[in-house]
């Protein structure tokens, strides 16, 4: 199972828009998902009931302790994607929720107040060693002040802009707020629409990254136990030629 964690202290960023808007481009990609919701604010579960269909669950998850125990039981049933949406600021749960992530996705606006409120969610995700990416969103669709931001992002990473930058960027459009307040995704809302196009292009680029990090991971993997191997065999030749002299 993949879990993908929206995180950034500033509210308001779209990470609540953009767990859903993914949620559903995923799950038209084929894959079987879930959204968490650690934030008691509950944006989620006020969609899901204005939704009116049971087809993707939204499963609050508020206490921090619950949540490592909760996606292991969801990894083991089978779940191919777990999507958690957190609270503004920096919580226990949302701590937890990085701790035990695939990928951190930091959702900014192209503005000096959210790119700032993305460093306390970097360290976080830094510390537990997850990797992350931005997400710029509610972008104008052309202009100085994107390349500003995502170039200020990339020095706050001191990371090369196409490493950690998702693409695309996602375009204030009204789609993301008319389809929010209908219950639907905005590939839903708008399927032909230039922002369900933006979003589904987000998930393959998530969807890559995530393949990628779990083929590395299958490789360092290898090489340890390929490590193991060696000095195992070289101990108990070791111990053979102590015995034999
Ligand atoms: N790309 C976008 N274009 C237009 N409106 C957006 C976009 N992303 C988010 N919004 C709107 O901005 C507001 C805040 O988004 P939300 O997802 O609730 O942020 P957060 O969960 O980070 O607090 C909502 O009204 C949402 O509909
Ligand atoms: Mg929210």
């Amino acid at each position: 199972m993949h879990t993908i964690v929206l995180a950034t202290q500033k509210g308001g960023s779209g990470k609540s828009t953009l767990a859903i808007g993914l949620a559903l481009a995923a799950k038209q990609a084929g894959f079987t998902v879930r959204l968490i919701e650690t934030d008691p604010q509950g944006t989620l579960s006020n969609w899901q009931r204005r939704r009116n269909n049971d087809d993707l669950v939204v499963e609050p998850i508020y206490h921090a302790a619950d949540i490592e125990p909760r996606l292991k039981m969801l990894a083991d049933s089978g779940l191919q994607l777990a999507i958690v949406d957190t609270a503004a600021g920096l919580s226990a749960a949302t701590t937890a929720a990085i701790r035990h992530s695939d990928l951190c996705l930091i959702p900014a606006r192209p503005s000096v107040a959210d790119i700032e409120a993305t460093v306390s969610t970097l360290s976080v995700a830094r510390a537990w060693k997850r990797p992350y990416s931005f997400v710029l969103n509610q972008t104008p669709i052309r202009g100085q002040r994107i390349d500003n931001a995502a170039n200020t992002l990339a020095e706050e990473a001191a990371l090369d802009l196409v490493e950690v930058l998702a693409r695309p960027l996602i375009v204030m459009r009204n789609d993301h707020q008319d389809s929010l307040a209908s219950g639907l995704a905005v590939s839903e809302f708008a399927p032909n629409g230039k922002s369900a196009d933006e979003i589904r292009g987000l998930w393959r680029w998530i969807e890559t990254r995530l393949e990628l990090e779990a083929t590395t991971n299958d490789l360092i993997d290898q090489v340890i136990s390929a490590a193991d191997g060696m000095v195992h065999a070289a101990t108990e030749l070791a111990a053979d030629e102590t015995l034999a002299s």
